[in-house]
This record gives C-alpha cells, structure tokens and sequence, in this order.
C-alpha cells in the first residue's frame, strides 16, 4: 500500500518505520512545517494514496481529517483531544461517501483491558465498601490530560456500573509512553486492573493494521469495530 503519514513526531516516525519494514510504502511525509490548517493536503500530494495515517497534535487534527476526507483519502488517525469535533467529522465522512478509523489507543491489550474494566465493575457493583479511581500516566510533553484511554476507560466502568464514582488522576512526567489502571480500594484490601505499554510499537503496529484493514470499509470506524466486530 501507498501510506501519506501526517505528522512525523513519535508516533508517524513509529508507522512509518513498521509500514516500510512490511513492505508497504511511504507515498508522502507531511510535517508540521509545510501543514498549518492543513494546507499541505492538497489533491496533488495525495493523488495514488491508499490510505493516510494522521498522528499530530489535538489542535491540528481536525483541519488534517476535514482535508483527507475531502480529498477521498481513507484516514486512520490516532490523535487524541479533538473528540468533541467528531459528529461535524462524521457527517463529512458520510457527505463524501469516506473511511476514517479513529482510536485514542491503538493497543490490542488495551482494548481487551477496556473490556475486563467494565466486567470488573459489574462485579464490584453493590459493594459500597469499595472506592473506585482511575490513575493514569504519561511522559512530559503529552499534551491532553485526561487521556483518551482514561476517558474511555471511565465510559467502559460506567457501563458496567453507572453507580459509582470513577475520580481521575492524570500524571505527566518522565517518558512512559502510556499507563491505565483501576482500582478498588477497600478498608482491608485493594483490587488493580491495569494496562502499561513498554513501548510505541504496540500503538505504531495497531494503527497500521487499521491502515491495512479500512481501505473498502467505507463510515465512520473505531479500532474495536475492527478487532471485535461491532457487538459488546
Ligand atoms: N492512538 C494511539 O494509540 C496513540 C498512541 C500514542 C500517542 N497518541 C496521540 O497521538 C498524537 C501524537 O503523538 P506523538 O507521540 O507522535 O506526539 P509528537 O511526538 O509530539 O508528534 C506530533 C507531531 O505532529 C506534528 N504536527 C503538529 N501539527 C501538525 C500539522 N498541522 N501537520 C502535520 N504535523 C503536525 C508535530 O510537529 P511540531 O512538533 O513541529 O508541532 C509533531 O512532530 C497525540 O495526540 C497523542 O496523544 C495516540
């Protein structure tokens, strides 16, 4: 495939590196130098692209995604911060008959980490005895705060039981590329779920095998439509 990687920060140098090392191609790398509003996206850089792959900063992503989509570009991109933009982002991707894949976390564990979350607060349900909280770490320079996995995290916990609290601790230090744990603490006793990624390379390898996967799945997807199918 012919991959334009937007953004070429940690996370597009990530992609890029794992697409060339399977065979795929990097049609164009387009940084931030060149792409104030988007203003690099034009048809003429885009033209023969399979898919675009969009990791930049909250502020920049929804003019990149608004410009992909209007240049018919299947756009999976993983910047986080911008959600609230998503319905204007979704009606664009049905007017122009599009495909975009977004995810805040492109881990698998994670996803499959959301999923035990919410099990782990039906179980606690009932149980007043317990508190719940959500702590979650990044490095320095991470820009949101709470993440997208935490607010996520905390929507799967809602679920499962929507009669508790689920306060929120974000700490940025360091360069710990992503920690997400819940825990129920009691008077005698705490219980932790937790997620840790080690490296990039697990988001980098998720977001290009959504890269691969959404070219011909036209709408609006998430990385758990592509890993689970669209049931619970
Ligand atoms: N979904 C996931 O699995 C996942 C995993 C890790 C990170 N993330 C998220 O992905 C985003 C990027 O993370 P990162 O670690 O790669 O950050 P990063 O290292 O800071 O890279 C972001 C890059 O985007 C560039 N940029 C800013 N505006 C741009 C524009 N208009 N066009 C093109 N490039 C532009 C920045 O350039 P300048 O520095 O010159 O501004 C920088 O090189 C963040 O929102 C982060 O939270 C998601």
């Amino acid at each position: 495939m012919r991959i334009v990687i937007v953004g070429n920060g940690k996370m597009g140098q990530a992609v890029a590196r794992l697409a060339e090392a399977r065979g795929h191609s990097i049609h164009a790398r387009i940084g931030a130098e060149e792409n104030a509003g988007g203003r690099a996206l034009t048809s003429g850089r885009l033209t023969g692209a399979d898919v675009a792959v969009e990791f930049t900063r909250p502020g920049a992503a929804v003019a990149n995604l608004e410009r992909l989509i209007e240049a018919g570009v299947p756009t999976v991109t993983g910047t986080t911060g911008w959600r609230d933009e998503l319905p204007r982002i979704a009606a664009l991707v049905a007017a122009r008959k599009g495909a975009l894949l977004h995810a805040a976390n492109f881990s698998l564990g994670v996803h499959l980490f959301l999923r035990a979350a919410r099990e782990l607060a039906r179980r606690f349900a009932g149980r007043p005895e317990f508190d719940a909280f959500i702590l979650e770490e990044h490095h320095a320079a991470k820009l949101d705060a709470p993440s997208g996995t935490a607010r996520e995290l905390l929507a799967r916990l809602i679920e499962g039981d929507a009669g508790r609290r689920y306060p929120i601790t974000s700490l940025r230090a360091g360069s710990t590329p992503g920690t997400h744990l819940v825990a129920y603490d009691g008077p005698h006793e705490r219980v932790t779920l937790a997620h840790e990624a080690r490296n990039r390379d697990g988001f980098a390898a998720g977001a290009l095998a959504a890269a691969e996967w959404l070219p011909g799945h036209p709408g609006v997807h998430t990385v758990e439509d592509m890993l689970f199918g669209a049931g619970p």
